[in-house]
This record gives C-alpha cells, sequence and structure tokens, in this order.
C-alpha cells in the first residue's frame, strides 16, 4: 500500500541493487510498469548525495582491495556538488583514499581558459580534486584551450585514454532542463562520440547565469558521445528540484528518444536515477499514485485525487460522478467514503475556505473556516524577501492587503542582490553621485574616487574576474534604493525595511557559500525584534541550490530555534512560491485573490525594480520579464480554482502553513 513515506525509497542507501544487478527502483514493485529505469527516491538531495557517495566509495575501495585503479567519470554542474561535498567528507573523516582513482571529466565549455571562474577545470580542482589525495596527473577534463583542428584529434585521444585505463566503472551524470547528458543536447545520436558540439538555446540560457549574460556565454563545449556514456559500466544520475520533473517523467517513463536524450539509458544494464521528491513530482508514482497501487486515501491523498480528475476530466468537482471516480482508479475512494457526491462536496469546500480576501484574519467575523485567526485584530507580518523584489514579485497582492486591512507590515531583505545589477547600472548611479555632489556644491573628491575607480574597473574586468568590493556596493544600493520604493508605494514606512545582507551570499559570485551560524542569527535577530504574528517567508523549493532554498532554510531554523519563546506561540508561518512555481492547488491553504486593478498595482510595484527590467543579468531560460510571470502565475492559480467550480477571480497569490 502506498502511503505518503512509503512513495520515496529506503533512503539507507543504493544497496538492494549490488553492483550489476538491476535495481527494482525501490519497494513500488508495480511503479515499474511505468518507470523504465530504476529510480531511487530521496526526501532531499543531502540524503540523495550520501547514498551516490557511499556507492562511489564502496567502489573506490573494492578497487584498492583487489589492487586495481578506479576509473570514475564525472558530471559538472550543481546537481553533483553535493556528493563530491561527502566524498571530501569520507576523506577527511573516514580516511577514504583516492590514490587509485583516475577521473575523466563529461565536459568543458570551449573555448574557455582553465583558470576562468566558469571552466569546469577549476570547478573539479574547487569541489574535489584540491581536497583529496587524488595524484595530479589522475584527472582529466576536456581542453578547451585548443585550436579548433585540433579538438577532434584531441578527442579521439580521450576517448583512446578511458579504454586504456579498462573503461569507466562508475559514470556520474546530471541532466539538463531538455534531457542532455554530458553536452549531448537533444538530437545527439545513441552512438555518438566524443565530440565538438553546439550548445542548445535553452542550456546556454541556463548558463548564461553563470556567465553574467547570454552574451559572455560559450556556443560550443567538448562533452563525451552518448556511445561513451552507455559504455560505463554503472552510471548514476542525478537531478535535484522541480524544474526537472519534467524531463526526468519523459527519460523514465517516455519513449527512448534523440529528443530526450536521457531516455537512451533505458537501454543501459546498469543505470539508476537518484533523484529528489522535487525531481520526481512528476512521476506517475508521485502524481497519480492511486494508479500505480492501492493507496491510503488520508484527507491530503484525497484532496490531490479529486483535484487531479475534476482537472484531468475538465469537469468542475461538483459534476464528478460514481463513474468518473470508477473509470479513473479511484473506486477504492469511492468506497471508503461512499458516494461521489459527498466526496466532491467536501473537497470543494476545503478548498472554498481556503479562499480569503483577509490574509491577516477578517476581524469580528467567525474565522472557524477561515485560514487565518481573527485576533489579534492587528496583527504584525514579517516577510522575508530572499532578493530585494521577492515580496512584490510573489506576494505584491497580499502586502498591499495586509497594509491597508491596518497590519504592521516589515518587510525583512535577506540579501543584497547585488550580482543581479549590471554594470553600465552601477556606473550609472555612481556617476549620478557625482553629479549630484557638484550640482549642490558638496565637495567631495572620495565620490569621484570612487566612480572612477568603478569606471575603470568595470572596464578592464575579465570573465574571470568578479566586481571590486566598492562596485558591489554600489550595485547592492541600487537594488537596496528599489526595495525602497516599493515599500514607499505599498505605503508602509522605510524603517518597517529591514536589509539583512545575510553574509552567505555575498560571494561576489554565483556560487554561494553555505548557510552560516551568522546568517542564522541575523534572522533569530530580526523575528525576536518584531515579534511576528505572522512571518511570511519563500518555499521555493524548486532551486534546492540557489539563494531562496538557503534563505528559507535560515528562517525555517530560526523559528525552530525560537519556537519556545511566548510570542512565537502566536506566530504562524505561510510559504509563498518564488519565481518558478505554484503550489499543487491541493496543497494551497490560504488563497488571496486579486482584483483587476490590484494586479496592475503590483504590476507598477514591481516596476520600482527597475534594475530587473529589459534583459536582466541572471534572465535563465524564461525569457518573460518579472512582472509577466508574476501575473501569467497569478493569473493561472485562478483559472485553476476556475476550473475545480469555484468563483472566478483575475489573479490569485497562493500560501501553504508551515507547521513547526
Ligand atoms: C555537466 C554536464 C551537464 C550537467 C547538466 C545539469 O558536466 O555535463 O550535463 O550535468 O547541465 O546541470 P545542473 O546539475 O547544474 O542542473
Amino acid at each position: 500500500m502506498i502511503t505518503e513515506s512509503s512513495i520515496l525509497d529506503n533512503p539507507g542507501g543504493l544497496s538492494e541493487a549490488p553492483a550489476g544487478v538491476v535495481s527494482t527502483g525501490g519497494p513500488i514493485q508495480s511503479a515499474i510498469t511505468y518507470e523504465k529505469i530504476p529510480t531511487h527516491i530521496y526526501a532531499d538531495a543531502k540524503a540523495a548525495s550520501r547514498a551516490v557517495a557511499q556507492e562511489i566509495a564502496d567502489l573506490i575501495r573494492q578497487k584498492q582491495n583487489e589492487g586495481k585503479p578506479c576509473i570514475l567519470g564525472l558530471a559538472t554542474g550543481s546537481s553533483p556538488k553535493t556528493v563530491y561535498a561527502e566524498l571530501i567528507r569520507m576523506h577527511r573523516e573516514e580516511g577514504l583514499s583516492f590514490h587509485n582513482v583516475v577521473t575523466f571529466n563529461l565536459d568543458e565549455y570551449y573555448p574557455m581558459e582553465p583558470d576562468s571562474l566558469q571552466s569546469y577545470w577549476r570547478f573539479m580542482r574547487e569541489q574535489l580534486f584540491d581536497h583529496v589525495d587524488i595524484p595530479q596527473g589522475n584527472y582529466h577534463v576536456p581542453d578547451g584551450t585548443l585550436q579548433t583542428d585540433k579538438v577532434a584529434e584531441f578527442t579521439k585521444k580521450y576517448e583512446a585514454e578511458i579504454e586504456a585505463a579498462g573503461g569507466l566503472d562508475f559514470q556520474l551524470l546530471g541532466i539538463g532542463g531538455n534531457g542532455h547528458i554530458g553536452f549531448n543536447e537533444p538530437g545527439s545520436l545513441i552512438n555518438s562520440h566524443t565530440r565538438l558540439m553546439m550548445l542548445d538555446n535553452s542550456t546556454r540560457a541556463a548558463a548564461s547565469v553563470d556567465f553574467g549574460g547570454l552574451p559572455k556565454t560559450p556556443r560550443k563545449a567538448i562533452t563525451m558521445g552518448v556511445s561513451s556514456i552507455l559504455s560505463a559500466k554503472r552510471v548514476v544520475l542525478l537531478a535535484w528540484g522541480e524544474r526537472k520533473a519534467p524531463v526526468i517523467r519523459g527519460a523514465v517513463e517516455g519513449l527512448v528518444t534523440e529528443l530526450n536524450p536521457a531516455s537512451y539509458l533505458q537501454t543501459h544494464p546498469n543505470a539508476l536515477f537518484v533523484i529528489d521528491e522535487a525531481a520526481a513530482s512528476e512521476l506517475t508514482r508521485m502524481k497519480t499514485p492511486w494508479l500505480v497501487d492501492s493507496v491510503e486515501w488520508d484527507n491530503k491523498m484525497k484532496k490531490k485525487a479529486v483535484t487531479y480528475l475534476s482537472m484531468a476530466l475538465s469537469k468542475p468537482i461538483l459534476k464528478l460522478t460514481d463513474r468518473d471516480y470508477n473509470d479513473n482508479g479511484m473506486s477504492d475512494l469511492l468506497a471508503q467514503y461512499g458516494q461521489a457526491y459527498d466526496i466532491n462536496i467536501d473537497v470543494f469546500n476545503q478548498l472554498q475556505h481556503t479562499i480569503t480576501g483577509w490574509p491577516g484574519g477578517k476581524p469580528n467575523a467567525d474565522d472557524t473556516n477561515r485560514p487565518e485567526r481573527a485576533l489579534p485584530a492587528h496583527k504584525r507580518c514579517l516577510i522575508f524577501s530572499p532578493h530585494p523584489d521577492d515580496d512584490i514579485i510573489s506576494m505584491g497582492g497580499t502586502f498591499q492587503r495586509l497594509r491597508d486591512q491596518g497590519h504592521e507590515v516589515h518587510v525583512g531583505y535577506q540579501t543584497s542582490g547585488n550580482i543581479a545589477v549590471a554594470d553600465d547600472e552601477a556606473l550609472r548611479f555612481a556617476d549620478y553621485v557625482v553629479d549630484f555632489n557638484t550640482k549642490f556644491g558638496i565637495d567631495s573628491p572620495e565620490a569621484t574616487r570612487i566612480f572612477q575607480d568603478a569606471a575603470a574597473s568595470l572596464r578592464e574586468k575579465k570573465d574571470s574576474e568578479m566586481d571590486t568590493t566598492e562596485v558591489r556596493y554600489v550595485k547592492g544600493l541600487i537594488r537596496m534604493g528599489e526595495a525602497k520604493a516599493t515599500c514607499r508605494f505599498v505605503g508602509i514606512p522605510v524603517e518597517n525595511a529591514h536589509f539583512m545582507n545575510m553574509p552567505f551570499y555575498e560571494t561576489g559570485t554565483v556560487a554561494k557559500k553555505p548557510l552560516s551560524e551568522e546568517d542564522i542569527l541575523i534572522t533569530m535577530a530580526l523575528i525576536e525584534e518584531i515579534k511576528p504574528h505572522q512571518i511570511y517567508a519563500a518555499g521555493d523549493l524548486a532551486d534546492p541550490h540557489g539563494t531562496h532554498k538557503v534563505c528559507l532554510d535560515a528562517v525555517l531554523e530560526s523559528v525552530r530555534r525560537l519556537k519556545d519563546k511566548d510570542f512565537m506561540k502566536d506566530c504562524w508561518v505561510w510559504l509563498y512560491r518564488g519565481a518558478w512555481a505554484e503550489w499543487d492547488v491541493s496543497e494551497i491553504e490560504m488563497a488571496v485573490p486579486m482584483s483587476p486593478d490590484q494586479v496592475t498595482k503590483k504590476r507598477l510595484g514591481i516596476f520600482k525594480h527597475q534594475s530587473q527590467k529589459d534583459g536582466v543579468v541572471y534572465q535563465g531560460t524564461d525569457s518573460r520579464e518579472f512582472w509577466q510571470r508574476a501575473e501569467e502565475r497569478n493569473r493561472g492559480t485562478a483559472e485553476i480554482y476556475n476550473r475545480l467550480g469555484l468563483a472566478e477571480y483575475e489573479a490569485m497569490e497562493a500560501f501553504v502553513r508551515w507547521r513547526f
């Protein structure tokens, strides 16, 4: 029987798949009907990475015992970082030696200097090689510095070296949003060899985040071919986060197709996908588990199934019939609850009760069926905004209502957001300060010096260099000014805008430091100062390595540590979603509707963030502007409620309550 916990595989390790034997993909045998690649799902990337690192460590030790080298194929990108961190820990704490390890990396951008910030050579040294005892000369990364006419010769040699070493014992993979493995983009053949490859547009857009914009992102890469990957004795592919969910479903459950190169792994006798819950969310066993096996019909599962059925059949909930339930694998739900009529009304009412125009609670009203308490009528609300614009982008309508309904609203801007400001914006503002001083007769040679230094450093900055501290300050101040402008626009005093400048973010590069004690102390201090009745935080699980997740971890850890304080007994935590995705409708616990005018007002609030408009530095794969993404998402949420048969609103912002 499937329960919420049995959907996940045993987090103890990968051990049910002894070397050479195909694993069943976990305890849910019938998932095999849908899943054509053994797939282990873990609650989070950390637990999954531990299991993968353990398998690699076991293999290294086994080879040591046999007196043989261990030949590993390695990947870069965000996915394997946690595996490498665990291997380093094992080296330091458990004496795992890498003296017999020989590695071959999958790929490298082309052209690329090895010391460049974005080079995979540098990545591998920083993430693994410099921290373990692998002999220099035992690791290989494709050479991004070659003349074009030398690449073909190099790629042949690279394959020959792998073969001469005895072939890959283990290949670690990530997966691109378009299904690429290595840089084998859609269209790559199953028998493709190591070669120079044109990068897909979506790959370049995703990588542009690291390169400071699309124009600076390479167009090519040298990559191991699909056939080189498939010839490894064991292949383990990692995927974290909701953004990978659709492509994982395609690779695991779809047809083998060159349009999703990861699907070629269906033909490998010893491949395994190790993914987190978010990346698994589109798999049949997660999305519609009742189609895979019998399930425990608790309220959560019931809501999930009924909303799914209503959407799948394009029928409002109250029109679903017994037959609809029976025909769609939900007959045991029907048997348990009697008739469709009763189930429909129950789920409909639950959804109805999530809708409120009073996110801070409605004073003098019966709150039995409302998402928030009526009392206290005037609440202190603390919105945590990971970047300076997430408050308005993700919950601008609710922010405005809380203020208009008389609550004391504070915003904790968690990071400076400084790396997302373009160089010319920074110059414009530094120049403005000089002109301002001149105009008003303020003699400030220091401002002139800062402007001149900034101009010089930005002119001379190479790709492998980051901004000077002063330029970073200028960029941070620009974003601070924009956040203050939004607060004024919504109508809260600027003293209620708290700029936390969490240290984990301040690296000057896209890669951030891990969450530190200092970050948590800063967060706790703000909560203790405000003593909020409501905390709003970005519950963004779609981006497990990103800033939003770290910011969320800081808030949740702070709340856990403060939970015994008196004021915390009255504090509710609401999670909103960041820029990418919305909660599943069956999970939403508070939906705040917006009128057309309120949508327009929110848009104007987002416009206060001028540095994030018109071709932002970190656009990613979505070419829409932030206000467009926000509006489309909020309209989409309202449309889902409407399709389920509830009232028709222009747009809605949605929240889930986190109970500590
Ligand atoms: C990296 C590589 C790529 C990445 C893929 C996913 O060596 O070959 O296929 O694995 O682009 O990247 P992340 O893990 O950053 O999402």
